[in-house]
């Protein structure tokens, strides 16, 4: 019999955070049996294609786990098996989704309504339909069970947690402006530095896709729309019913001429062809004294959320930013001058970071 104190842990996604993530459960679960009476079993844990779970609610063990999992023949849940599944089972079940799937974020109101809480880093159900977000925090109240994403917006940053913190204890927030993307701050942050030169955009954004910063396709990247995902989360906590990601102003960064050509590969091929476009944009800042950067701002009076380039001095926070950080400014009523969160927005470790501690405040509150 589970004593009262059990409680499951599903894990779907194994991928960068995934993995960061089960080391650190497998952390917690051994000093929580120390320190605490609260039991944690890890029952479930799958990727795409292969899922290791225990159908009698045994723990699964960790070690080995990543392998045990690749050479898996258990055969894969369905969504709702995976939710009927988890509500048979016999104690508090939180449900960990390590993806970036808009299909297992379209279950969390079915899975928030049998009292399954969820942690999770995927931006997906937070910022499609504003309908989706509106089922996942109407199942949750309805059944008490808890959701948490603070890793959805600046990764383990504690942007989510002090926003919500601002707004419920009254506080008028009434900008908040930022770099919401490590892609976007590395590639501004060298193409244009506040102590002038930086390469040719296309040059730099080679480099960043070499370095890994970029996603396979850097178009993923210079669309915009990650940050109008962040923006549109941020935007709704504070009160705001923004309808989608593509409901207000996103610049992309990707020409015309390219937004249709077949392949990443081709992308960066011809990007070299239009570099003098976002040499102007640079230049045109420089006469100005000023520094380019691609930022997202929401200005709550007014309504209004938008993601682009614009310009600013030198000795401005967001200009003076290093490497891929990114930089979150809360302008409130309470704060005479900004409160400003700052630091690395994205990393296996430190995204798992978010989700373990958001998996601590619901084992704190399940009574
Ligand atoms: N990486 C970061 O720095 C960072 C920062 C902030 C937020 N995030 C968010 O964190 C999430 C995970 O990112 P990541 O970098 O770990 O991505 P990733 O490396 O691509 O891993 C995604 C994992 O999800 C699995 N998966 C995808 N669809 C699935 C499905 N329907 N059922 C079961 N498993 C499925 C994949 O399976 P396979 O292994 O079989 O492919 C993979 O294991 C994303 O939502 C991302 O936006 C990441």
């Amino acid at each position: 019999m589970p004593s009262p104190k059990d409680v499951y842990i599903a894990v779907i996604g194994a991928g960068g955070v995934g993995k960061c993530f089960l080391a650190q459960l497998e952390v917690l679960s051994a000093r929580l049996s120390k320190t605490s009476s609260t039991k944690l079993s890890l029952i479930y844990v799958s990727r795409s294609k292969t899922v290791l779970y225990s159908p009698q609610y045994t723990a699964l063990p960790f070690t080995d786990l990543t392998t045990k999992l690749a050479d898996s023949k258990q055969e894969l849940l369905s969504l709702p098996k995976i939710v009927d599944y988890l509500a048979a089972a016999p104690s508090k079940v939180i449900l960990v989704d390590n993806t970036s799937s808009q299909d297992v974020a379209d279950t969390y109101p079915a899975v928030l309504k049998k009292g399954i809480s969820i942690v999770t880093p995927n931006k997906k159900a937070f910022s499609g339909s504003y309908q989706l977000w509106e089922e996942i925090f109407a199942a949750a109240r309805e059944s008490g069970a808890k959701v948490y994403h603070e890793s959805s917006v600046g990764a383990g940053l504690p942007v989510i947690s002090t926003l919500k913190e601002l707004v419920d204890t009254g506080d008028e927030v009434t900008k908040i402006e930022g770099v919401f993307s490590g892609t976007m701050s590395f590639l501004f942050n060298s193409f244009a530095p506040t102590e002038g030169k930086g390469g040719k955009w296309s040059e730099e954004v080679k480099n960043a896709k070499d370095l890994g910063y970029t996603e396979p396709d850097p178009r993923d990247d210079l669309n915009g729309l990650d940050v109008a995902r962040k923006l549109t989360i941020l935007a709704r906590l504070s009160g705001l019913s923004v309808e989608s990601p593509t409901s207000f102003p996103v610049q992309s960064l990707i020409p015309k001429e390219l937004e249709s050509v077949g392949s990443g590969e081709e992308f960066m091929q011809r990007l070299p062809e239009f570099d003098s476009q976002m040499e102007e944009t640079k230049t045109a800042a420089e006469k100005e004294g000023k520094v380019v950067r691609f930022v997202g701002s929401i200005d709550i009076a007014k309504k209004e959320v938008k993601v682009g380039l614009e310009k600013f001095d030198p000795s401005h926070p967001i200009a003076a930013l290093k490497g891929s950080d990114n930089i979150i400014s809360f302008y409130t009523k309470r704060y005479v001058s900004p409160l400003i969160i700052q630091g690395a927005g994205a990393g296996g470790d430190l995204t798992a970071m978010g989700v373990t501690g958001d998996l601590i405040k619901i084992l704190e509150r399940l009574s």
